[in-house]
């Protein structure tokens, strides 16, 4: 198969996974794990270590990261603030997701961790948070369900809290940084911060009742 065919093969699979995933829920399968944890040159603002970066990690935080797949952000997340006496919670619909980070997590002796086999759309949050991840997650739940997932997530949100949201254009699920503004306003939200550009960003989102956090 020369290089064209491939090119064109993969952007085949792409389109088409996308206009399935618009109408199905279809989370990323486990078994493509390893490409979910690829670093692409061209989406700066999706690297683990920028997300890190990005946030305010104060003593005794606690994280949790919904969609946590293979802990690309998880696992180095939970080791930063360690030190802090910070938790963090992984949150998957996937079981061998899960399995896979908790592994991971054992070999690297980082025991701040949790994990909670769920759907976001169908189960119950149990804990207030300081900040929610989202990364690369929103696009997987079900267009009619996201509202009322980010209502329970802002349920569970400490009142100087944040969601953070990732999405890059080389996901088949991307969200646009409009669309997902929008919807984040529609659940009382204003953005707070925002990295990146066309191909991949991250935008914090604060509760709007927060003056101080408003720009
Ligand atoms: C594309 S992966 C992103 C993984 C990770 N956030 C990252 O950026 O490396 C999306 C993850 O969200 C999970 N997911 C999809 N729908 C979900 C839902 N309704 N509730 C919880 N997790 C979900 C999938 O199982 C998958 O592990």
């Amino acid at each position: 198969m020369n290089i064209l065919a491939l090119i064109a093969l993969v952007i085949t699979c792409w389109i088409g996974w996308r206009l399935y995933s618009n109408r199905h829920s279809m989370p990323c399968p486990a078994w493509l794990s390893w490409m979910v944890e690829l670093d692409n040159p061209f989406a700066k603002a999706h690297k683990a270590s920028e997300i890190i970066q990005m946030l305010q990690l104060k003593n005794g935080i606690r994280i949790l990261d919904i969609g946590c797949g293979p802990g690309r952000v998880l696992l180095p997340l939970a080791k930063k603030i360690e030190e802090k006496g910070g938790h963090a919670t992984g949150l998957d619909i996937q079981a061998e997701m899960i399995e896979k980070t908790r592994l991971k997590a054992r070999d690297l002796n980082i025991s701040n961790i949790d994990f909670i086999k769920l759907s976001i759309d169908e189960g119950k949050i149990n804990e207030p948070y300081d900040i929610v991840l989202m990364i690369c997650v929103l696009g997987e739940i079900p267009q009619n369900n996201r509202k009322s997932v980010l209502q329970k997530i802002a349920n569970h949100l400490q009142s100087n809290g944040i969601i953070s949201i990732t999405e890059t254009i080389f996901d088949p699920h991307f969200q646009s940084r409009k669309y997902v503004s929008e919807i984040m306003k529609e659940v009382g939200f204003v953005e707070a911060k925002f990295s990146g550009n066309r191909l991949a960003y991250t935008v914090h989102f604060k509760k709007k009742e927060n003056k101080e956090w408003q720009q």
